[in-house]
């Protein structure tokens, strides 16, 4: 069996029937969502998850994400959904959105970090559905990284990583969206946004008018007690340089303190937005997208992030954007990638 497939144009989706085998019998593989890539496993298979954790350098206590293709198997791993989260459901699945919901004792405890809830999704990447389908079981999948790393939105970018660690590879192409799902809690009919992504605090007020967002999401956590998301704990999408993150809503104050930081190092890089590329006096620059274009953003931030360490800076400065909408899953990236070295003038 080859162990790689390219399904960017395939029409025929029987071609995934070695990849749902390889889940069946308990092998991890690498896998497209709309999102970015999962490292994903049968995630009733107690044993298939663990390679999970060990492939990734995973901590125990930060749970996994369910990803199912159909509303049966929503009931198999979750009980007692409300009105609030069918609805949810309804709105925005098949799509970006995972809902921490109760969990059956079917999902095994090391899926979810022994906790009495699981999240789950239902990916809108037509691949992953079909996957899930024939595989005829929930698919765990965190994002495919080394744990700490920016997840992978394309196979280039994670083959030396990951590929030679799994039994499997399914390659559809660059990701859609480009940053992981947005995480949500249904806690007395108020929806909390555990981690920000493409479905934004706007898009859930469409369903209920009581959304609130985890202060963990631009802030350190250590400073703010118990969290409610295990993995917002963590040092994650890190390049291995000293990065630095600059905004404000002033553009010309933020190119002219970027600008004034680089002066100071010998190897500067920047990660500039199109519009002030040419403003820049430095060696080292990558153009992240418009600055008004988020979904462009979006889909640049990792491979960028990834980029970096190649150019061995001696420090990276990032422009920051507008913390709105899908600006706020930009800028909480960022923010982590920088670990909490951001400046907002
Ligand atoms: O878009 C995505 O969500 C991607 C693709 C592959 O679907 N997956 C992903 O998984 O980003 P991962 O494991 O990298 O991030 C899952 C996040 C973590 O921050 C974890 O702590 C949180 O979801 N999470 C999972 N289950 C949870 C639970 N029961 N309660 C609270 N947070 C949970
Ligand atoms: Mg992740």
């Amino acid at each position: 069996m080859e162990k790689y497939i390219n399904v960017e144009n395939e029409k025929n989706l029987d071609i995934l029937k070695d990849a749902s085998a390889v889940i069946r019998n308990g092998g991890i593989i690498l896998m497209p969502t709309e999102t970015v890539y999962g490292l994903g496993a049968n995630g009733l298979d107690e044993n298939a998850v663990k390679k999970i954790f060990i492939t990734k350098g995973r901590n125990q206590d930060n749970p996994l994400i369910l990803h199912i293709s159909n509303m049966k198997m929503l009931d198999k791993i979750a009980y007692d959904i409300s009105e609030l989260e069918y609805k949810l459901m309804e709105k925005f699945w098949p799509g970006p959105l995972t809902i921490i919901l109760k969990r059956k004792n079917i999902v095994p405890d090391v899926v979810t970090g022994s906790l009495d809830t699981v999240g789950v999704r239902m990916p809108s990447n037509k691949i992953a559905r079909k996957l899930i389908e024939l595989a005829n079981t929930p698919i765990a999948a965190p994002s495919a990284n080394i744990s700490g790393r920016p997840s992978g939105t394309n196979i280039h970018d994670i083959i030396d990583e990951l590929g030679n660690k799994v039994d499997y590879i399914i390659d559809d192409g660059d990701c859609e969206i480009g940053l992981e799902s947005t995480v949500i809690k249904v806690i007395q009919n108020e929806i909390v946004i555990l981690r920000p992504g493409k479905i934004t605090k706007e898009d859930l007020l469409t369903v209920c008018e009581n959304v609130t967002i985890d202060k963990h999401i631009l802030n350190n956590s250590e400073d703010l007690g118990k969290v409610l998301s295990p993995g917002m704990k963590y040092r994650h999408y890190a390049p291995t340089s000293k990065c630095i993150l600059i905004y404000s809503e002033n553009n010309e104050k933020m190119v002219s303190k970027i600008s004034e930081i680089a002066s100071n190092y010998t190897n500067p890089l920047i990660i500039s937005t199109t519009e002030n590329i040419k403003k820049y006096n430095v060696k080292n620059i990558l153009d992240i997208g418009d600055k008004n274009n988020f979904d462009e953003i979006s889909k640049n931030v990792f491979t960028y992030l990834r980029k970096v360490d190649d150019y061995h800076p001696d420090i990276v400065i990032i422009e920051g954007v507008k913390k709105e909408g899908i600006g706020l899953a930009i800028m909480n990236r960022l923010i982590r990638a920088c670990e909490y070295n951001f400046i907002e003038i």
